[in-house]
């Protein structure tokens, strides 16, 4: 029987890159979803709601492995509503699979949360590595209380691993998805002052990442899960500007992008604020990066454009 792991709001657009690697890697993969609906190709699916036990505690006994992706996404206007149901989904579904392990007959070996190099809020260009102090902006404090959760759980039997990550770019999702649509627009020119810095990963590395948290047995603790080359914003939209073969692009001044990010439904603090972070701990464990830098990473998510 093939080892089985779990990925807890593994449909986004992590898990569906993360599904079918680690079943290229022989694990069995079980989706937790809220949606109900029963269909969908090669990778089961179990329902919950992300805050309740349910059935789907049986999928988590005897696997090797949980991951847990679920969180609302941060990228929508900071309502006092979608503020809420950002902690609250985090925070819950941390909470429910911290219950669940101790109630299982063969617990899962490790336990791999994903959280985010927000937790360091605005740093400029100081570096961030794990050790770095957290900030005090929304999202810092959204990272805090996540984390402060993951370490609530009480589980002596299961291995916990936490991946603050960074931007993750991929071509089917996440921040990339939006900047790639603006920059073919021709509006792909450096925001602000362009100084902020960019921690990214490359979702291949992510994956890899995720994969020696599971197979690893010495793996425990907080990583950065960032490439070793953080970017300004100036050089990431240049970089962009490249793959996607726009050469300019007319900046876009602070004040523009308060009002283009109210106008798409985000916040321009998500593009304004600057972590420079670098995954020490994993360069420590000698992890091998297939994309440390971002034009190499930005080529193969946007070959032969
Ligand atoms: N992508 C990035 O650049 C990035 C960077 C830093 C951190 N992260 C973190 O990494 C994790 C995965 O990221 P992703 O980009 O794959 O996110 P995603 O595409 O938004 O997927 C997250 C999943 O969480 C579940 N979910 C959403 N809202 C929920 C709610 N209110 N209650 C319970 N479940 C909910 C959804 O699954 P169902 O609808 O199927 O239930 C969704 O598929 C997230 O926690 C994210 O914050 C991502």
């Amino acid at each position: 029987m093939k080892p089985r792991i779990i990925l807890a709001g593994g449909s986004g657009f992590i898990g569906q890159s993360l599904s079918p690697f680690l079943v290229s890697k022989n694990y069995e993969v079980v989706v937790l979803t809220r949606d109900k609906s029963d269909h969908h190709g090669s990778i089961r699916e179990a329902h919950w709601d992300g805050k309740t036990l349910g059935e789907w505690t049986q999928f988590v006994n005897g696997a090797r492995g949980l991951v847990n992706l679920t969180g609302r996404s941060i990228n929508t206007r900071h309502t006092p509503e979608h503020r809420r149901e950002i902690v609250d989904s985090r925070v819950d579904s941390v909470r429910i699979l911290g219950e669940a392990i101790p109630r299982c007959v063969q617990p899962p070996k490790v336990f791999v949360q994903l959280a985010g190099v927000g937790i360091y809020g605005d740093k400029g260009e100081r570096i961030c590595d794990e050790t770095t102090a957290p900030g005090d902006d929304f999202v810092s404090e959204v990272c805090k209380k996540w984390e402060a959760a993951f370490d609530s759980v009480d589980s002596p039997n299961t291995r916990k691993v936490l991946l603050r990550l960074g931007v993750v770019l991929g071509r089917t999702g996440g921040f990339l998805h939006v900047l790639s649509r603006l920059t073919r627009w021709f509006l792909g020119g450096q925001i602000g002052n362009g100084r902020q810095y960019i921690s990214w990963i490359h979702i291949a590395d992510l994956s890899r990442m995720i994969l020696q948290a599971i197979d690893q047995e010495q793996l425990t603790g907080v990583f950065n899960a960032t490439a070793p080359n953080p970017v300004t914003n100036a050089e990431l939209m240049h970089e962009l500007r490249h793959a996607l073969h726009r050469p300019w692009s007319p900046p876009v001044p602070e004040f523009a992008a308060r009002t283009g990010s109210w106008l798409m439904g985000t916040e321009a603090s998500l593009a304004l604020v600057s972590q420079r972070c670098v995954p020490k701990r994993f360069l420590e464990k000698n992890f091998e990066f297939e994309f440390p830098n971002l034009r190499e990473a930005l080529a193969n998510i946007y070959p032969n454009q």
